[in-house]
């Protein structure tokens, strides 16, 4: 049991706790249903990228599936061996795609014929081979979020199979290119498996197609996207997920990488925020509390639910109310209408799943420092990333001050 109350008297609010071990659980739960194939886990950084989560997720074995250079260059700092770092991304500079060849990551995700032009000729320059995958867009709906789907032509991401296969016979006669992947990812919060199995069965269709004009490809990556439970969803088991996966590889010898985000960190964190007000403005109830949009994004973009946890000596009934931060956008709120007791200054908020695209999505709007990061292991907790000070945040401005 994590000790809220305690956590936010030393640490204060805003804050955000995560569940380390908590997070080894999902980690070793999920590669074990892949047991008996070869495979790897390459941790999605964008979901939390603090250091130290990396690291610790480096220390279980994990890879890292990063999207800029920035992630690669944080993956490498939190101890990820090169050769389990994938660089996706449908926008890679030709700055990034350079130092990523340079540092012989185990290869970059390709989502255009436009960027494999790109990424032939950096590597022409640099006179190396580069090893690449092609991001295959199966034209499959998750069924999900339509911000966090990615698997229908509609969307920016990957190629179509024909693309791919031209994509695939032109790296495989270059000599700056090496095909060693494919890779889909159809969306985020998946809840469907049907919707993945499709995409694995044409995408495993297409390895064998290659297979038939000797394109012989080692990395069956399946993405990320299993969802997580925030409220009452029905998730998909990682045995069950594996299986599907497996089921359309009979006869490959592919070494599957998976790029899990949400299913690693959501649940193992935590959001803390503290009771400013209660306020009424006709029949409504507002309880205004001291964290806000920059600080927690998913509600204002998505609507996102994230439970809420009152903790409080309150014993009166609860009603309903929405809670709001003191950021100034009608859009500023973590929740509408939710059951709440009567709240006191200082109560304590903790919104539940806050570990996945939570801090990282965070700003500095309305020059709100961002929240102290805290994680827990075998009942320590340790700071891992300090509060934001004003300082901080006028760092960068302030030598160009116009006067
Ligand atoms: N691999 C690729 C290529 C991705 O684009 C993503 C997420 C992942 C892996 C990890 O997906 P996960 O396992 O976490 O579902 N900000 C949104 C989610 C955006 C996901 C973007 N891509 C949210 O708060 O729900």
């Amino acid at each position: 049991m994590i000790n809220f109350k305690e956590l936010a008297s030393t640490y204060k609010t805003p804050l955000y706790i995560y569940d380390l071990d908590y997070m080894t659980a999902q980690y070793e739960e999920l590669k074990e249903a892949f047991r008996g194939r070869k495979s790897i886990l390459a941790f999605a950084i964008k979901s939390n990228s603090n250091l130290s989560i990396i690291s610790h997720f480096a220390t279980l074995g994990s890879g890292a599936d990063c999207v800029s250079i920035g992630e690669v260059r944080r993956a490498f700092l939190a101890g990820i061996p090169s050769y389990k770092i994938i660089f996706s991304g449908v926008g890679k500079s030709d700055d990034e795609i350079r130092e990523a060849i340079e540092k012989e990551i185990l290869y970059i995700n390709v989502e255009s014929e436009a960027e494999l032009g790109r990424v032939e000729l950096i590597a022409k320059e640099l006179k190396v081979t580069c090893r690449i995958s092609v991001r295959v867009n199966p034209n499959i709906d998750p069924l999900t979020h339509p911000y966090i789907s990615t698997g229908l032509h509609d969307n920016k991401f990957g190629v179509e199979i024909e693309a791919a296969k031209r994509m695939y016979i032109r790296a495989n006669n270059s000599e700056h290119l090496d095909p060693v992947g494919i890779h889909f990812h159809i969306g985020s919060q998946l809840t469907e498996l049907k919707p993945i199995y499709e995409s694995a069965e044409i995408v495993a269709d297409l390895v064998r197609s290659l297979q038939s004009i000797k394109v012989e490809l080692k990395f069956f990556d399946i993405g990320g996207g299993l969802g997580v439970r925030y409220k009452d969803e029905v998730t998909i088991k990682p045995y069950d997920y594996a299986q599907a996966v497996l089921s359309t590889l009979k006869g490959l010898d592919l070494t599957i990488i998976c790029e899990p985000g949400r299913f690693l960190t959501a649940n193992g964190g935590y959001f803390l925020t503290k009771v400013l007000y209660e306020k009424k403005n006709g029949a409504k109830r507002f309880v205004v509390v001291d964290g806000a949009m920059n600080d927690l994004l998913r509600p204002s973009l998505y609507k996102a639910y994230h439970r809420i946890e009152a903790i409080t000596s309150s014993k009166t009934e609860e009603s309903e109310a929405d809670v709001v931060g003191p950021v100034c956008e009608s859009g500023d709120f973590f929740a509408k209408n939710y059951p709440l007791p009567t709240l006191e200054h200082n109560d304590l908020l903790v919104l539940h799943s806050a570990g996945a695209y939570g801090f990282g999505m965070g700003s500095n709007y309305n020059t709100r420092g961002r929240s102290v990061e805290v994680a827990i292991k075998g009942g320590e907790a340790r700071v891992i990333r300090r509060r934001e000070e004003f300082e901080d945040l006028i760092a960068l401005e302030k030598e160009y001050l116009v006067k």
